[in-house]
């Protein structure tokens, strides 16, 4: 086993992909716990479980699908996984990030990455959906970055410029998709913990003092390896709960919760994508 990876590995899974559909995606789309739904929408779709692509992790956790759905939305043609692996389940990072190597050497360009996380800001309420301005990569400052290892400076540079992480063209069309479909987007950090244990209230206060407005336990390393590629990047996030930062007698997060409040948003998602696809 490599402790990184390796071009080969990447190459294989490409092949494996090619092997099973002729299309050839302009972007790539990620759909984070209860948010699978959306992948019904897409058209014409070739699906790819993960079992079937040479060296693909594959998705344990109840709510994430485990299939690549590739086929048209909104006359784009787009790469979807449907459910990912996260750190908690035990991946390392290399094994994470190989679906955006993967959907870089296919020729994707773009990216849009969503997941469920906690509102950890005040103003926000479980079924809001949230625009990423910006990240607090925590694992990473300890040590854990998806690039730590040898550079392919044939992919991108040894040291990566996080300025501006997150496409400003694609934050404005996400802005305006959402008033054109009458709901308010919030906006605002979101802070990438390793999991799976929920935060405690004590560092659910300490993420809100240093500026995190949401918090969960994926998307970093891949959107983090998407712009060491020069991939451009637009981030959503539903937040399915709210963080509980000063509990009172009772009060508890959990998957279930995740997931169901995850589902009712899809229909929002689903619409905020839609109307991002069709003016990308
Ligand atoms: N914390 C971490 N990850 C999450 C949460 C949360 O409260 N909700 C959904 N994913």
């Amino acid at each position: 086993m490599n402790e990184f990876l390796l071009p080969e590995q990447i190459a294989t899974a490409v092949n494996s992909i090619k092997n099973r559909t002729s299309k050839t995606p302009a972007v790539g789309l990620v759909l984070g716990s209860g948010l699978s739904g959306l992948a019904d929408a897409i058209e014409n779709a070739d699906i790819i479980p993960y079992e079937e692509i040479e060296g693909w992790p594959t998705a344990t956790v109840v709510g994430h699908g485990g299939k690549l759905v590739i086929g048209e939305l909104e006359g784009k043609t787009v790469l979807t996984q449907q459910g990912r692996a996260h750190y908690y389940e035990g991946y390392p990072l290399k094994d994470i990030i190989l679906a955006v190597r993967v959907m870089h050497a296919l020729g994707i360009k773009t990216i849009i990455v969503t997941n469920a996380a906690g509102g950890i800001n005040r103003g926000f309420t479980p079924g809001d959906l949230m625009l990423i301005t910006d990240h607090i990569n925590f694992p990473g400052l300890a040590g854990e970055n998806p690039l730590r290892g040898p550079n392919d400076d044939a992919i991108g540079p040894r040291f990566v410029d996080l300025t501006e992480t997150y496409d400003k063209e694609l934050q404005q069309v996400a802005r305006d998709a959402a008033k054109a479909n009458g709901f308010t987007l919030q906006e605002g950090t979101y802070a990438f913990v390793g999991g799976p244990s929920f935060e405690t209230p004590a560092e659910l206060r300490f993420l809100h003092t240093i500026g995190a407005d949401a918090v969960g336990m994926s998307t970093v390393p891949t959107v983090i390896t998407a712009r060491h590629a020069g991939m451009r990047v637009l981030g959503i996030s539903s937040i399915t709960n709210k963080a509980i930062l000063n509990p009172v007698e009772g009060d508890e997060v959990s998957h279930e919760e995740v997931l169901e409040t995850g589902k009712i948003i899809v229909p929002r998602l689903t619409a905020l994508i839609r109307g991002v696809l069709a003016a990308i």
